[in-house]
């Protein structure tokens, strides 16, 4: 099986076909991971180059063990204690690290669009962890895998993107995403948080989050993101929590079970509640062993076969 594509920068203009054959691939990933032995030989002898240009939990341990799974040669890459401190450029330090005969590179950057800038200039694989407010869309890969294991198909099913989808990189990546495999999607948050003509993209938008939790099969909650609170997008996080937190009272409202996805980090007790995080319906940690099994599909698929 063969993608369309030759490096992952974004999921906008990513066909279904390979979307499903990621996501195919990654339930088998997820079978190995299952195993006493979670380790297969298919990316021995590549090397792959771990970026990280901001901050990361989940993204980048769950790339470092995908590729350690895989068996692939990896390092890793901070920018706080490189010679970029010194004055180095980034064209300069990328340039230096692929002298060192790299397959392929993973990078998270706080600038839209740097994928797509280092994708130009080296002669590697490149897979974007996150660029900016732009895309992420290995966290679409696994919030899809989560929802497809939890509730069987995307096609028709209703999915809302609740908070700050203006500055969010997930909420991109989920609608391009979804939307490609047939969801519906709506998002929901304040007026602040929304960006204008986003209905250009084909999903509904309400600030009404009782019209959002009608709607959905699933909500995805995003992060508050409180570095942002001082810029005055929304009153306080007290008002925030009052009108968009997802609580357990707010769900109780409904007879159908709402499937709880967040990418993390969560802020208990303002987007979402400890109850309704750790609860029944909740796939949050699923999200998580799914970023590893997605992680190594997209890596295998994009790497494997190349000599
Ligand atoms: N979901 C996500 O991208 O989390 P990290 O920032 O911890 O990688």
């Amino acid at each position: 099986m063969n993608l369309s594509i030759q490096n992952l920068i974004g999921l906008e203009g990513v066909p279904a076909e390979d979307i499903s054959i990621i996501l195919d691939t990654a339930f088998s990933f997820r079978e190995v991971l299952e195993r006493p032995v979670k380790k297969v030989p298919t990316l021995k002898g590549k090397t792959i180059v771990n970026l990280f240009f901001e901050n990361s939990t989940r993204t980048k341990m769950s790339f470092d063990l995908a590729e350690k799974r895989l068996s692939a040669d990896s390092i890793s890459f901070s920018a706080s204690s490189s010679s970029l401190s010194k004055g180095e450029t980034f064209k300069d330090t990328i340039k230096n690290l692929f002298a060192m005969k790299m397959d392929a590179v993973v990078m998270r950057h706080p600038t839209p669009g740097a994928a797509k800038l280092l994708s130009g200039f080296v002669d590697a694989v490149v897979i974007n962890a996150g660029d900016g407010t732009h895309e992420h869309p290995t966290q679409a890969i696994l919030d899809m895998m989560s929802i497809k294991e939890k509730l069987g198909e995307l096609k028709g099913l209703r999915v809302s993107i609740i908070g700050d989808i203006k500055h969010s990189r997930v909420a991109l990546s989920n609608i391009y995403g979804l939307k490609t495999m047939g969801a519906e999607v709506m998002l929901c948050g304040p007026p602040t948080f929304i960006p204008r003509g986003i209905e250009s993209l084909g999903v509904k938008v309400t600030h009404n989050l009782q019209e959002a939790l009608e709607f959905s099969d699933v909500i995805n909650i995003l992060r508050i993101q409180q570095e942002r609170m001082g810029t005055g997008l929304i009153p306080s996080l007290r008002e925030y929590r009052k009108v968009y937190g997802i609580t357990r009272e707010k769900l109780s409202k409904f007879q159908k079970p709402i499937t709880i996805m967040h990418p993390g980090p969560i802020n208990r007790g303002v987007e979402i509640d400890s109850d309704v995080a750790d609860g029944e319906h909740s796939i949050i940690l699923d999200q998580v062993l799914n970023g590893v099994a997605s992680r190594m599909a997209i890596l295998y698929l994009l790497i494997g076969g190349k000599n």
